[in-house]
């Protein structure tokens, strides 16, 4: 296996009594889609300001390419960061901007002018050299920010939530970009977001950040499919969470009963004793919905409900039912034939799922747990 492009070994950093990282370990692949995802103050910014050099971690080590960053200032390290805030110069050209990091490394003015050039080309701004700053779009500026990193050609490029800024539209839109210029620039990319869909849609790999930890670092389709932890599961796309105590388990299906009488199954992930506190999630896609009991897949439970609200989305459109018995809220996606299009509020349904398909954790902490 070739070096990691980024190491971190047992970081901790402190502030006063309070852990905002908390000894992390782990490595991204050269090349890579790299995001940390987490909640506001879990500590992303922190982490990648140690990478970046701008605060010194309390304990542990860093590596870039190999090599130990301990004694490395800021501006030595391999290593370039895009803010939130873009921080664009604006009495500078949209080209200057871009040539600036250049200058400071004393690379002579021809040579700064033809990178720079090159640099907004690749990013598709060719020809925007000359303009001011404020002539350019919110996503125009944030391709000029990523450019003026990568024309350093940096090892890593650390992002700290460089999409926070714009509009929705244009998110998604930069969304796309953002994965494109990783790919066609080879760089590896070491990218901070709160939202699961940026980083589900961008990354190679995920480190799910809380409280200055990561609970599952894995690839999209691994946080998703099979969450490590309750936190994963209830962080990481839409889930139904159903919490209760384990009644049976068998088989490695727990039945689970709600405080509100509602009996679920659901494949139990950790030790789970029976009489335990547990928590189950089912994703809104893995429940199916029936008119009637026939309409539903055979063999597995079965539950009534009424319509409680339509959450119409195009194609992520939803519906929110009632268990009957309970009175639970379930949210369930919508096949897209259309065969429910013409639901109303209060019909009358069946809904079920498949237990293997639903995860059951034991509440940590809980006695029997
Ligand atoms: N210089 C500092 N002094 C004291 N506490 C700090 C300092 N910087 C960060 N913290 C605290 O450390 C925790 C982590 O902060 P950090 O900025 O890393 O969070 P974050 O995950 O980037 O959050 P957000 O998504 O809101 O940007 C927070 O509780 C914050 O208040
Ligand atoms: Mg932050």
């Amino acid at each position: 296996m070739s070096t990691p492009d980024l190491e971190a070994r047992s970081l901790v950093k402190r502030f006063g009594a309070y852990t905002a990282v908390d000894t992390l370990s782990f490595s991204v692949a050269r090349g890579s889609f790299f995001s940390i995802l987490g909640p506001s103050g879990c500590g992303k910014t922190t982490l990648l300001r140690m990478i970046a050099g701008f605060i010194a971690p309390d304990e542990g080590d860093i590596l870039i390419g190999g090599n130990s960053m301990a004694d490395v200032a800021p501006n030595r390290r391999p290593v370039n960061m895009v803010f939130q805030q873009l921080a664009l110069f604006p009495m500078m050209s949209v080209g200057e901007n871009v040539a600036f990091g250049l200058a400071r490394r004393g690379v002579a003015r021809a040579e700064r002018v033809k990178k720079s050039a090159e640099m907004l080309e690749r990013v598709g701004l060719g020809g925007a050299g000359h303009k001011a700053v404020d002539e350019l779009s919110g996503g125009q500026r944030q391709r000029v920010a990523i450019a003026r990193s990568l024309v350093l050609e940096p090892t890593l490029l650390l992002l700290d939530e460089p999409l926070g800024a714009l509009d929705l539209k244009l998110r998604e839109h930069m969304k796309i970009e953002l994965k494109q210029l990783q790919a066609a620039f080879g760089t590896t990319f070491v990218y901070i977001t709160h939202d699961q869909s940026e980083a589900l849609v961008l990354s190679d790999h995920v480190g799910v950040m809380n409280k200055g930890r990561f609970e599952q670092l894995g690839t999209p389709q691994e946080l998703y499919y099979s969450p490590a932890t309750p936190f994963v599961a209830g962080f990481v796309g839409s889930n139904n969470k159903i919490a209760g105590r384990a009644k049976s388990v068998q088989g490695g299906i727990v039945e689970l009963e709600s405080a509100e009488g509602w009996s679920i199954h659901a494949q139990a992930h950790g030790a789970i004793a029976a009489g335990a506190a547990v928590e189950a999630f089912v994703r809104p896609e893995v429940a199916s919905l029936g008119r009637t009991s026939s309409e539903l897949p055979a063999g597995h439970p079965q539950y009534a409900a009424t319509v409680e609200s339509l959450l119409f989305d195009g194609a992520n459109s939803a519906v929110l039912v009632r268990e009957q018995k309970s009175r639970f809220e379930f949210r369930i996606a919508l096949p897209q034939t259309g065969r429910f299009a013409d639901l109303k509020v209060g019909e009358a349904l069946q809904f079920g799922f498949d237990p293997a398909r639903a995860v059951c954790f034991p509440v940590a902490g809980s006695p029997s747990a």
